[in-house]
């Protein structure tokens, strides 16, 4: 059999010969430091190869398989003073995934050092190391939250300081309340809102008019032409959201166009 591995010779992501990433957190005083780790030095804490049933079936693949580290094991290096309780992952293209320490124990999480794919799948541009895996048997909700790829940092942060600027938007509509938690598990990766959150695609809070009847429908029209089982990079979101659970986060966006 044919293999096509994730780490092509132009990857951008290579310095010198190593690859690289960044940890960051606080030190004793505070204050915040950051520390280089090699692709090495990670698979120093115990590596394995895995096939991964969660991410072949988000990405309607079969066979992919990964050399991993247990994410746990990383986070025992680092010693947290100040109730720091998630850890934010910051990537190469604009994407910021989030994962709470509970998450990562709860579900003993991976971070993929190496993708292998096998050769009849095209790799999309986004797919590089590190990559967060769920391993097989453990069933967390089917959400895009575990799908975060192409980390060039991790930073450990609290999560109630991060959602902050977005905590009270959802007002106390129980429909938007919903709808936020659909939006943070789902979209606010790559479509930030309010500063929070990436920017791979765009602010959906200024693209449409939430208030009139016209841009809901074309917002619900754009999200199935874009975010369909065939996208061609990859993007099925589709698959991650009920057509309930979407009109939750429009009722989530209208009362934000209200405020
Ligand atoms: C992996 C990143 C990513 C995630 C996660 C994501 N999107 Fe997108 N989305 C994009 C990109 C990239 C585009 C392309 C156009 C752009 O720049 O917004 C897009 C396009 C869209 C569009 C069409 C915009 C247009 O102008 O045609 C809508 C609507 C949309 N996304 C809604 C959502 C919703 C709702 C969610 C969550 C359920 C979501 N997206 C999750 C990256 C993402």
């Amino acid at each position: 059999m044919f293999y096509l591995t994730a780490c092509s010779a132009n990857d951008k992501l290579r310095m010198g010969k190593q690859r690289t990433f960044i940890i960051t957190h606080s030190d004793s005083a505070g204050k915040m430091i950051s520390e280089t780790w090699t692709k090495e030095k990670l698979e120093g804490l115990g590596m394995q190869v895995i096939s991964n049933e969660y991410f072949d079936r988000a990405m309607h693949w079969n066979e992919s398989r990964f050399s991993v580290i247990n994410f746990s094991h990383l986070l025992k290096r680092f010693i947290l003073k100040h109730g720091e309780d998630a850890v934010l992952l910051n990537c190469f293209d604009d994407y910021q995934g989030i994962l709470s320490l509970a998450d990562i124990y709860r579900y003993d999480l991976r971070l993929a050092t190496n993708i292998t794919l096998t050769l009849e799948n095209s790799k999309p541009s986004w797919l590089n190391p590190l990559l967060i895996l769920v391993p097989d048997g453990k069933r967390p909700p089917f959400q895009e939250r575990f799908m975060t790829a192409n980390i060039r940092e991790l930073k450990f942060v609290r999560l109630n300081k991060y959602y902050a600027p977005i905590e009270k938007t959802a007002g106390s509509s129980p429909e938007a309340q919903e709808g936020i938690e659909a939006f943070k598990n789902n979209c606010l990766f790559c479509h930030s809102l309010k500063g929070v959150g990436g920017n791979k695609g765009k602010r959906l809070a200024e693209a449409y008019g939430f208030l009139a009847e016209r841009d809901r429908k074309k917002f619900m029209i754009d999200f199935k032409k874009f975010h369909h089982k065939n996208n061609e990079d990859k993007q099925d979101i589709e698959q991650f959201i009920t057509q309930e659970k979407l009109e939750r986060i429009v009722d989530y966006l209208v009362v934000i166009a209200k405020s």
